[in-house]
């Protein structure tokens, strides 16, 4: 049986409730195109690299538009993400997520980020979190989007583990597949349906503990 060392978290919509925010600055952005966007559409988006998002996007409303248009587009999505951001309280982070760092750290799990978001080490700043994080992998650090395990294996490497001794804690489809492709166990942050794939599923961070989500896996 593998031994537990190591908890990898992504961050939007885990730690913090930012995915709402994503959800808001695409939906803008779309509306914008005129193209149909809704939180059904969004769940494709969550995990996925803003480049892949916006592709998707516009391949749903059938535009096709230059590079220079979309490094444009994406701009202004993030633009409007950050203004959301920045309004967001000190103290967003989901409930029970701080304090359910803290307890792993605690249990001496070892921690580390697997983001898709090129905005996480300012997230992680803003909810003065930062420091918790032995490695963070973040959108600037890779090169594939989630489905693809290359976050969460440039993780496991930054500490030094195989990839059976880390769990993942996702709240996205493709995060989800990202882990159990690279060989984690993955944890799904979120409704049961969406997230049937993962090993184990909670509804947050604050309706566990570290040592119960061990135990669990562990069946
Ligand atoms: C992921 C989000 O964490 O990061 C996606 O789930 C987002 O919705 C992606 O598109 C990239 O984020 P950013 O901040 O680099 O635009
Ligand atoms: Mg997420």
């Amino acid at each position: 049986m593998a031994t537990i060392k190591a908890f990898i978290f992504d961050l939007d919509g885990v730690i913090v409730d930012t995915a709402k925010y994503h959800f808001k600055a695409w939906q803008r952005l779309a509306k914008e195109l005129d193209i149909h966007f809704d939180e059904q559409d969004n769940e494709q988006l969550k995990g996925v690299s803003r480049k892949e998002s916006l592709e998707k996007i516009l391949g749903w409303g059938n535009k096709t538009i230059s590079q220079e248009e979309k490094e444009t587009l994406m701009h202004r999505k993030n633009e409007w993400y950050l203004e959301y951001v920045d309004q967001m309280p000190a103290d967003e982070a989901l409930p029970g997520a701080k304090e359910f760092l803290q307890a792993a750290k605690d249990l001496n799990l070892r921690i580390a980020l697997g983001s898709a978001s090129k905005n996480a080490v300012k997230i992680l700043d803003k909810l003065q979190i930062k420091d918790q994080f032995e490695a963070i992998i973040d959108g600037n650090k890779t090169t594939k989007s989630k489905p693809s395990p290359q976050v969460f294996l440039l993780g496991s490497d930054a500490l030094n583990l195989d990839p059976a001794d880390c769990v993942v804690f996702e709240d996205s489809v493709a995060g989800v597949e990202a882990a159990i492709k690279g060989d984690f166990k993955a944890v799904g942050v979120g409704d049961a349906k969406t997230l049937e794939k993962a090993h184990l599923i909670i509804e947050g961070l604050g309706d566990t503990t570290p040592a119960q989500v061990i135990n669990q896996l562990n069946f």
